[in-house]
């Protein structure tokens, strides 16, 4: 078997990227895949490293997906580093990188959505029109385009995750989802590509919004009221400085219906403005 030689290999299109996944199962290797967008966190490397652990090779992919972008949304200033990315994708040991242009992943003629009802209708879903339907369906591409044996996304986006697994269930594809928790900031900020839109001010009220999900999610499991308690986390983040709120809830943490028991695994999840950055973020409900 040849020995890896740790040097970062990019490939655009998906014929390159087949050999090389076929190469890797010629000599019995396990493979991962980590999908991003791109302009690379601690959260992203974070991820790399968890993969890196769990699979023989491992496959970062980086793709600003036009389809999961609304018409009002900021798929041309969603920043974009790619020398950056590729040198910190490197030296966390990351062995391919997928970075495809958007012609090769819809080519003219394209025509499949991939859409998932109902988890899809709700949170985000109701606030992002089609977001989910591009999220799934560029996914779907993604897992049959590289086969991996194990794939590895956020609780950061956890109606995403959620969304994954009912996905590859329901289409029988062959891969194992791994959900990795979420990366902070050292104030309790979430990281996220798009905390960049936050100007230094509002960087300093950002945290706000995990302060509130946090004591929401202890006042539950210390045997508050679910309704007053998500009401006073969404006063502290009006309060805190932020414009408008999407949604703070508290949801069944497997099926994201409206969370009526505490003795239910539970979760608070949240989707709030500050300045032009739209920030989510989400915890589970410890169980009391
Ligand atoms: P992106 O926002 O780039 O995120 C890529 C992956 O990193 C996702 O699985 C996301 O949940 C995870 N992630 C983001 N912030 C994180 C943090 N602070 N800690 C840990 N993980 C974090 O999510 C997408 O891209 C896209 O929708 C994608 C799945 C790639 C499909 O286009």
């Amino acid at each position: 078997m040849a020995a890896y030689t740790g040097t970062l290999i990019a490939v655009r299109d998906v014929d390159s990227l087949r050999r090389r996944v076929q190469a890797w199962r010629r000599e019995g290797r396990s493979v991962a895949l980590v999908p991003t967008m791109g302009a690379l966190h601690d959260g992203h490397i974070a991820n790399m490293k968890i993969a890196l652990k769990m699979a023989d090779r491992v496959i970062a992919t980086i793709f600003v997906n036009p389809k999961q972008f609304g018409p009002s949304e900021d798929f041309v200033a969603y920043p974009r580093r790619e020398s950056e990315d590729f040198e910190l994708l490197s030296a966390a040991g990351v062995h391919l990188l997928f970075a495809p242009e958007v012609a090769a992943m819809y080519p003219p003629g394209f025509a499949s959505t991939v859409r998932i009802t109902g988890l899809t209708d709700i949170l985000d879903g109701a606030h992002r029109a089609g977001h989910f339907d591009g999220v799934a369906t560029v996914v779907a591409k993604l897992l049959l385009q590289a086969q991996p044996d194990i794939a590895l996304f956020g609780d950061k986006d956890y109606q995403q995750l959620t969304v994954i697994r009912r996905l590859v269930a329901d289409l029988n594809i062959p891969v194992d989802v791994i959900g990795v928790p979420t990366v902070r900031e050292p104030d309790g900020l979430a990281m996220s590509s798009r905390n960049v839109y936050l100007t230094p001010a509002e960087r300093v009220r950002a945290p706000v919004l995990y302060r509130a999900i946090s004591a929401c999610t202890s006042a539950i499991s210390g045997g508050a009221d679910i309704a007053a308690a998500v009401a006073t986390a969404r006063a502290e983040i009006l309060k805190g400085g932020f414009r408008e709120i999407d949604y703070v809830e508290a949801r069944h943490a497997e099926t994201l219906a409206p969370l009526t028991n505490r003795s239910e695994p539970g979760r608070v999840l949240a989707a709030a403005h500050l300045g032009l950055a739209r920030l989510i973020d989400n915890l589970p409900i410890p169980h009391a």
